[in-house]
């Protein structure tokens, strides 16, 4: 797969660490940045990570800050984008199993590599479980987004 990741200055390092693991994993990785641990804001970095999903030009996104919460608030605010924050392996497997997840939000302030790799491996590995009853709730979940949708304008 190919895999958009992008971090701030709070998961800057994490990010370093866990993009040469995805690709060991077999996967493209396209990084979006930050490139080094000076003070950037999170939503201009989860923004063009789920614009690659969203898209089709990348088949999920992995963001990382501080503690994964701003990211995941930002990477929700895109149609189409379904981010899930996880810190543990049972999350991990149950958001792409329940949920369909396309993005991953994580917080290198909470947990550490090791982990992180773990619940990515996990997430990456895991196919939805296309399940009637989880296919419904998240066509629920789309009757929300599109209620609320806005026109995208041009800046
Ligand atoms: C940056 O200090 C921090 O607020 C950010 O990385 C993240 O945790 C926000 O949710």
């Amino acid at each position: 797969m190919k895999i958009a990741i992008g971090a701030d200055h709070g998961g800057y390092s994490l990010k370093e660490v866990v993009v040469p693991f995805i690709q060991s994993l077999g996967h493209e990785v396209e990084d979006v940045g930050c490139d080094c641990s000076q003070s950037v804001d999170y939503p201009d970095y989860a923004l063009p990570v789920c614009e690659l999903v969203a898209a089709g030009k990348a088949d999920r996104g992995i963001l990382i800050c501080g503690t994964g919460i701003g990211m995941s608030i930002a990477a929700n605010k895109v149609t189409g984008i379904r981010c899930a924050l996880v810190h543990d392996m049972f999350s991990a497997q149950a958001t792409r199993d329940h949920n369909d997840t396309n993005v991953l939000a994580m917080g290198e302030r909470v947990i550490g590599p090791g982990i992180a790799q773990e619940i990515i491996r996990i997430w990456l590995e895991t196919p939805f479980s296309n399940g009637e009853r989880h296919v419904g709730r998240l066509d629920k979940v789309k009757r929300i987004e599109a209620k609320y949708a806005q026109p995208v304008h041009a800046e």
